[in-house]
């Protein structure tokens, strides 16, 4: 088959080798189509990072070519990642206790430094403890696949991440999917759950990844309730944003006691690496031994460890500049909607400009690029095709003039692909 051919058959068909053809000969067509004129989506992918993150730096594009960017497109929204006091913590740890740890966290792979740091995330949930992985995309994978089995049904967002449906694949048990944010859809699923089937886990994104809104989560929590369900949310996005404090979604609804599995990323908002489930003492030490991402996988390095500690005890007194990134935010937020950007229903940092057009939007991400301002480009399999959109992330330390900046870019280019 010619490679044309191939490529009207998109991405999702190179998943599978085709009957009568090598194992590699997939990548070796996906390789070619990527070397040749024909967009993607991906053209944009693999730029490197000049600088340290900051709100305009220079990159490098995979052209070789050299340039700054206005960085819409980080998901370290309070600028932890590189936050002085973090990396002053970051680099204590590091040289008391050097740069990895060289095994497992149940074999000798942690130190004061971790368990201090299981200390701040179980107290900033109201929870009894916490674990640490190593991996934010492994956390979902191991607690999921952990305490989920054949026989167990889990109910899903249709918009969960994708770590969240791989676990549930993983784990073997039923899996039941309600379209995003539809809570009638819930319900229906609820209903017609077996008696039998006692094993219910309902999981959700806090803040969705490629939408920005919050899941209802007083709907859920009192569902879940009325179905005995046990509840899982991912807030990877809400940590340190949303809530009257930063504590992220549940607190945004006030249910942070009706959720048993507290489920982030130290990778957003907290500049690090890692994931994080806190619950009762029990659900934990049941993780540390059946969670096989946590207990077949290296520690955490303690200098990220150190520099997460500092993070925490922001949080805890939400002290990271949260108000100040929400004045960007609505800076943002407003100027795009005056214009007549469709951008969803955000209620958080992640800001999507609706594009429903693949082949606009990979032309209007690579002239934003070109015009100097870095968005991420969505499409299948983040969402659907007919769904794709670009997203923007708003970072505490742009300034307005780069925000304006940004609107302007945006503004013109929209205009010119008849989007506003
Ligand atoms: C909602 C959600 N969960 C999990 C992950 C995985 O986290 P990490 O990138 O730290 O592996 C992400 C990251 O994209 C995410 O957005």
């Amino acid at each position: 088959m010619s490679i044309l051919e191939q490529v009207n058959k998109k991405f999702e068909n190179f998943l599978k080798t085709t009957p009568g053809d090598d194992l590699f000969t997939k990548a070796e067509l996906v390789y070619e189509i990527i070397n040749t004129d024909i967009k993607t989506g991906n053209e944009g992918l693999g730029m490197v990072s000049l600088d340290k993150l900051q709100g305009e730096y220079n990159i490098e594009e995979k052209t070789g070519e050299k340039h700054s960017v206005i960085m819409l497109g980080s998901n370290s929204y309070l600028n932890l990642s590189t936050n002085e006091e973090v990396i002053k913590s970051a680099k204590e740890a590091l040289d008391k206790y050097g740069y990895g740890m060289g095994a497992v966290s149940n074999y000798a792979g942690i130190t004061p430094i971790h368990k201090e740091l299981e200390k701040h995330i179980a107290e900033l949930y109201g929870c009894e403890d916490s674990i640490v992985f190593p991996s934010g995309y492994g956390t979902n994978i191991g607690v999921i696949s952990a305490l989920c089995n054949e026989g167990d049904v889990i109910i899903n967002d249709s918009a969960n991440h994708a770590s969240i449906f791989d676990g549930c694949k993983l784990s073997g048990a039923d899996i039941k999917i309600y379209p995003h944010a539809d809570m009638q859809g819930l319900e229906r699923i609820l209903k017609r759950l077996p008696k039998s089937q006692t094993g219910r886990l309902i999981i959700t994104d806090g803040v969705f990844s490629m939408d920005g809104d919050i899941a209802k989560l007083d709907i859920i929590t009192n569902l879940a309730k009325e179905y005995k369900c046990r509840v899982m949310v991912d807030d990877a996005h809400g940590l340190g944003v949303v809530g009257k404090t930063g504590k992220g979604s549940a607190e945004f609804y006030n249910v942070s006691n009706k959720i048993d599995l507290n489920i982030g990323m130290l990778s957003k908002s907290p500049g690090g690496l890692g994931g994080y489930c806190a619950s009762s003492k029990a659900i934990i030490q049941f993780l540390k031994l059946y969670a096989r991402t946590y207990f077949f996988s290296t520690a955490l390095p303690s200098s990220v460890a150190g520099g997460l500690n500092q993070a925490f005890k922001m949080f805890l007194k939400d002290s990271a500049g949260r108000k100040e990134l929400w004045d960007k935010i609505n800076f943002l937020k407003n100027n795009l909607t005056a214009i007549g950007f469709d951008i969803g229903h955000s209620q958080s940092a992640i800001i999507p400009i609706m594009i429903y057009d693949e082949e606009k939007l990979f032309k209007i991400h690579s002239e934003l690029r070109t015009k100097g301002l870095y968005t991420n480009i969505v499409t299948y399999p983040a969402v659907r095709r007919k769904e794709c959109r670009l997203r923007l992330c708003v970072m505490k330390d742009l300034s307005y003039n780069q925000l304006e900046r940004a609107v302007k870019i945006l503004e013109e280019t929209g205009k010119k692909y008849n989007i506003i």
